[in-house]
């Protein structure tokens, strides 16, 4: 089974990061790249009503308990973390999703992270990608919430304060090890192509009125109608990463 590739989408706060997400997911579905795995690692988890999905319980709750709790008589810890860990995973058509939820105590996900990696080994689902909507910020890259991903997506607005956020987080990123290669820049909302600062351009959506539309009726951003700019453009982006991952494997 060849390795899932690995996407985290960053950037500042409202910069488009979860509707980014939950288009890209739906792309990447639709174009028969599943199935993919949806990873919420925003606390404040709110990519599951991007994408029309009800969740149960996270991965910070669940480890919370597994480890606190006692466990169910017949059953012993390791088998009750899986358990549980099945339970955290919805299940939608052609993706998975997961909410990392709260970090515990310190702020660390570290064990969280482990406990992810050793638990998607273990669903053997063969997923094509793992797309990882984060927080705003560039603390979640600090903690190491997201160990080298194979593809870093930082969102800005147009703008030039936008763009050297942008650059923050790339060179934050760099300093931390992810190679310069592997890091992309997504121009959300975008007008007249504005210009894109230094980091390679891997895709602009546009201000899309239908995404505003959306959200005011509290519906999932999937829900737009198939030509939104902003449901094309991810599309391509979807197109753009599916090449870029398969130039990585070979
Ligand atoms: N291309 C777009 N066109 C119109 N509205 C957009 C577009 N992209 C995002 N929005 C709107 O901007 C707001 C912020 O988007 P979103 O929640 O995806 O950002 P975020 O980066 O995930 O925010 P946070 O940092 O809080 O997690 C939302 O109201 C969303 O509907
Ligand atoms: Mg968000």
């Amino acid at each position: 089974m060849t390795r899932p590739c690995t996407v985290v989408i960053s950037g500042k706060g409202g910069t488009g990061k979860t509707t980014i997400a939950a288009l890209l997911i739906d792309a990447l579905v639709a174009a028969g790249e599943r199935p993919v795995l949806a990873v919420d690692a925003d606390p404040n988890a709110n990519l599951h009503e991007a994408l029309g999905v009800s969740i149960t319980e996270t991965l910070g709750s669940m480890r919370e308990e597994a480890f606190t709790r006692s466990i169910p008589p017949g059953m012993d810890r390791t088998g009750y973390i899986r358990y549980r860990f099945q339970r955290a995973l919805a299940e939608a058509e052609g993706y998975d999703l997961l909410a990392m939820g709260r970090p515990e105590g310190s702020g660390c996900y570290c064990f969280p992270n482990a406990l992810l990696t050793e638990c998607i080994g273990t669903l053997e689902r063969g997923y094509r990608f793992v797309i990882v909507d984060s927080e705003a910020g560039m603390e979640h890259i600090a903690r190491g919430t997201i160990r080298s991903p194979d593809i870093l997506l930082i969102t800005s607005d147009p703008g030039a304060r936008g763009m050297r956020t942008a650059g923050r987080i790339r060179d934050l990123a760099e300093a931390l090890g992810l190679s310069r290669d592997r890091i992309y820049l997504i121009v959300n909302r975008d007008r007249n192509d504005a210009a894109a600062g230094d980091t390679p351009l891997i895709a602009r959506i546009p201000e899309d009125p239908a995404i505003g539309a959306a959200d005011l009726a509290g519906t999932p951003v999937v829900g737009i109608p198939e030509d939104s700019p902003s449901r094309v453009a991810a599309q391509a982006l979807a197109g753009r990463l599916v090449g870029e991952c398969a130039r990585r494997r070979e």
